[in-house]
């Protein structure tokens, strides 16, 4: 591996998130040969458990959420790459060890490797790591060092703009990675190779052969045991501003001259910008908010929201959000984007729809032929898919016709896919912030959803209004069909 020797330190090692993806996405790496000859991964936690205790317990999580199968030869190779450091956030002493450690390891890769901390931790506390590592100099070589900061990234777009000021106190932008994991997603990222690798679907990937886009994320879990956060959060912070802007932006930006990072970001930023802000009197008119109430999935009795643990019995958060966005540009006018994401869902599956236009004039009287609109379905998650819906004619001695699907489906491929996390961790490592959000990113997206924020503080809603295992509330159906779409 001709990669920089790197010190890699998990701020929260012991929490959720590193069990399930950080880990499993490191691991993953390693196999395949992607690490660095020469790294570390630091694990901080609070208590003051010993190696052996803390790499059993890797293990264990590794053999239940790692997408290979560890097998004992690579696991033996793995483990000596792990060293847990018991560490207090908010005591100084705590980041001179981290540095004395980190300096140790230097001395054994002979040279001052790369650094990534990766803060695996609440909100709350990036303002005070962030200075603690000011303070202590641990990242002092800006072209080496870096931070990658999970979401959510602030509360609000005031929150997010004072976020960014605190960090760029102690880094530079060129050091900061925010996630947004969905960016890391295998079909995600093919929108653009589908977009601009091809030569025939951009002529018509504007308003005049483009009727509507259409874009959902539906889970089928609800809060799981995120009550506490979910509460201060809901469906709007929590995945709207950043994953379904994120995806947004991929379906509408303009082609980016080159991969340079900063291009691609720019041309992102350029989208975010021209989505039309919703007028504080309109939000009722473009948005719609849900919360799941009893129900039943796959034959299961769900519980509402409202008597989840951690959840207020008169909680006026919400769990599912449509929007209608419209894009002030020259690509796009009057075309709508329609979005949805929900908890708690008839099914889990995310996609985008790219409604074409039907024709200007049908050649064939047979009614089938008022189908016959053309259709773009990527499939993100779970199939991982693109199909291309067009009409033929049915075998038969009329002239008669069909809509059929032209399918590319991943899972029919050999290589196999990536997690969403590997790739990003990947690229944190080697350096390269094209799938990251830039801080005028963060604050353009928190800008979009400002008005519906404010709106929906300021008022209670009568929820729940959907029932759990449905496609969401009724106003959501509405919010399509009142301009004679309807979800698809
Ligand atoms: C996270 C949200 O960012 O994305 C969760 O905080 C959500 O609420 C999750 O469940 C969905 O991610 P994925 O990769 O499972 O679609």
């Amino acid at each position: 591996s001709i990669l920089n020797a790197t010190n890699i330190v998990i701020f929260g090692a012991t929490g959720d998130l590193a069990k399930r993806k950080l880990f499993p996405a490191f691991y993953n790496l390693f196999i395949d040969g992607r690490m660095p000859a020469n790294f570390n991964i630091i694990a901080l936690g609070r208590s003051d458990h010993d190696h052996d205790y803390f790499k059993n317990y890797i293990k264990t999580n590794l053999e239940a959420f790692s997408r290979k199968n560890i097998t004992s030869d690579e696991w033996q190779a793995f483990q000596p790459h792990i060293f847990y450091l018991q560490h207090q956030l908010d005591d100084e002493d705590s980041y001179r060890k981290l540095n004395e450690k980190l300096q140790e390891f230097d001395t054994d890769f002979g040279m001052r490797g790369n650094r990534l901390f990766y803060l695996s931790i609440g909100p709350n506390f990036v303002s005070t790591i962030s200075n603690h590592i000011k303070n202590t100099s641990l990242a002092s070589e800006a072209d080496k060092d870096r931070i990658v900061i999970e979401k959510p990234f602030g509360y609000n777009k005031q929150t997010a703009v004072e976020l960014n000021q605190l960090l760029s106190q102690t880094f530079e932008e060129k050091q900061i990675y925010r996630i947004d994991h969905y960016l890391g997603k295998e079909t995600v990222q093919n929108i653009l190779a589908f977009r601009f690798g091809n030569s025939i679907f951009e002529p018509l990937w504007n308003n005049r052969h483009i009727e509507s886009v259409q874009i959902t994320v539906a889970e089928e879990v609800g809060v799981e045991t995120r009550g506490g956060f979910y509460e201060q959060t809901g469906a709007l912070r929590d995945m709207v501003q950043n994953h379904l802007l994120q995806i947004l932006c991929m379906v509408a930006m303009e082609a980016p001259a080159s991969l340079e990072s900063d291009e691609i970001r720019d041309r992102k930023v350029d989208v975010l910008k021209a989505i039309r802000r919703i007028p504080a009197t309109r939000v009722d008119h473009y948005a719609v908010r849900g919360q799941y109430g009893e129900g039943i999935i796959n034959g299961e009795k769900q519980k509402a929201y409202r008597q989840e643990e951690g959840i207020a019995p008169d909680s006026n958060t919400e769990t599912f959000v449509a929007v209608k966005f419209y894009l002030d540009n020259e690509r796009w006018q009057n075309v709508p984007f329609y979005v949805r994401t929900g908890k708690k869902m008839k099914e889990k599956h995310s996609y985008i729809t790219v409604q074409f236009r039907p024709l200007p004039h049908s050649t064939f009287s047979d009614s089938s032929s008022l189908l016959s609109a053309n259709r773009l379905i990527i499939n993100i998650q779970p199939s991982m898919d693109i199909r291309l819906q067009f009409m033929t004619k049915k075998q038969g001695l009329s002239m008669l016709l069909k809509p059929v699907e032209m399918v590319f489906d991943y899972f029919a491929c050999k290589e196999d896919t990536p997690e969403a996390y590997e790739t990003l961790l990947l690229d944190a490592i080697i350096g390269d912030l094209t799938l990251f959000m830039r801080s005028d990113q963060v604050e353009e997206a928190w800008d979009v959803v400002t008005t519906i924020q404010e709106d929906w503080e300021n008022k209670k809603a009568s929820f729940p209004n959907y029932k759990a295992g449905s496609w969401g509330p009724e106003e959501s159906f509405t919010l399509v069909e009142r301009q004679g779409h309807g979800w698809v």
